[in-house]
């Protein structure tokens, strides 16, 4: 049987959008980080995304862009394994196997799906139902031991040990690992630049409220120049009363690597205008380079898809013979 020797990292990110810079800083960039540390598996994951985007053309589109945006974020496609989803069939046929060993009630109780669906439960795809099921048998089919996720998806984690339990339960002990969430920490949940009480998030209407790896140079200052501010004298950190210093805050700190009061520290004086313009030169220092990297990237698009190609078939290799050995121990070979 095939086993794992060490720690194995896998996470996954749907090519429903590009990167902006909360995706960036709450999930990215420790992916990029973890490649020190960890043999590290990064799946595009398409056919969760075919829940939501239902255009050939736009769902070609946001996969290379993730892919480029992944990898001129860090991601290195020669160490990590970079990779589609939709290019390894493991995943759907793991999937279905999880199916059947999973009840009703366990996907149920998700609150992502009651989010999601909301008032039109009745005409949501059956896919978005058992997306939580699809994420298991990513994970599963790598026998990965660990799952860097942001606090959202620490239910769908949960639901992915228990189905694993499930079926080592019925089928072979000890068949997978039961994967551990690596719930990525709260310091980086990057806040809107026209609002501090409301995530950055792709599908805010105004551009202004959020960074985009997409933006050149000058797009980025000016986004930060004309970010929201409020008129109290000095910088503080003050979530309650002073949102979007507090963010600005936020995203210095996680920019630069430093303590968020050590930053309070220095700009305790400094006029709201000032603390901006560092900020905004310090947005374009580490951002530029990536913006950069990722047109060069996009300007090439046979040479993405030659890369998450070369990475897909490195993904098939690790979960095709866990998948195979799963099809045998519930009698399918
Ligand atoms: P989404 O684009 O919402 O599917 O999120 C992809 C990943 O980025 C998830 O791990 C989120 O937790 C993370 N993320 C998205 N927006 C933010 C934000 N504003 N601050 C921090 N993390 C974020
Ligand atoms: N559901 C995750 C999200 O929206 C994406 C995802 C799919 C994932 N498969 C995964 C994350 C496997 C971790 C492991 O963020």
């Amino acid at each position: 049987m095939p086993s794992t020797s060490r720690n194995r990292i896998f996470s996954g990110i749907q090519p429903t959008h590009g990167i902006q810079l909360g995706n960036y800083l709450g999930a990215i960039r420790n992916w990029v980080k973890q490649q020190d540390q960890f043999e590290c598996i990064y799946c595009i994951v398409d056919q969760h995304a075919l829940t939501t985007v239902q255009n050939a053309d736009e769902m070609r589109r946001n996969t290379r862009e993730m892919g480029a945006a992944l990898i001129a974020s860090g991601i290195d496609p020669a160490r990590s394994v970079l990779f589609v989803q939709s290019r390894v069939e493991a995943h759907s046929r793991l999937a279905w196997v999880l199916n059947c060993v999973t009840p009703l009630g366990w996907v149920n109780r998700m609150t992502q799906f009651k989010e999601k669906a909301g008032k039109q439960r009745e005409n949501a795809p059956v896919g978005l139902f058992v997306y939580p099921v699809l994420q298991a048998a990513d994970i599963l089919a790598y026998r990965a031991t660990h799952v860097p996720v942001g606090e959202d998806q620490k239910q769908h984690l949960e639901l992915s040990r228990d189905i694993a339990a499930s079926f080592n339960r019925r089928f072979a002990e000890d068949f997978f690992p039961l994967p551990e969430p690596m719930i990525q920490a709260e310091a980086a949940r990057v806040m809107s630049l026209r609002d501090g009480t409301k995530k950055m998030s792709k599908s805010d209407p105004s551009d202004m409220s959020r960074i985009n790896l997409t933006d050149d140079a000058d797009t980025i200052a000016s986004k930060i120049r004309k970010a929201k501010s409020d008129s109290i004298l000095g910088i503080s950190y003050d979530p309650e009363n002073r949102p979007e210093a507090s963010n600005l805050l936020t995203i210095f700190a996680a920019l630069s690597d430093r303590e968020r009061a050590d930053v309070a520290a220095e700009y305790e004086s400094a006029s709201f205008a000032s603390f901006k313009e560092h900020l905004a030169e310090l947005c374009v220092e580490k951002l530029a380079p990536i913006n950069a990297e990722m047109r060069g990237l996009l300007a090439n698009p046979d040479h993405i898809d030659a890369v998450l190609g070369d990475g897909s078939a490195r993904a098939d290799a690790l979960a095709r013979p866990i998948v195979d050995a799963a099809y045998e121990a519930v009698g399918f070979r």
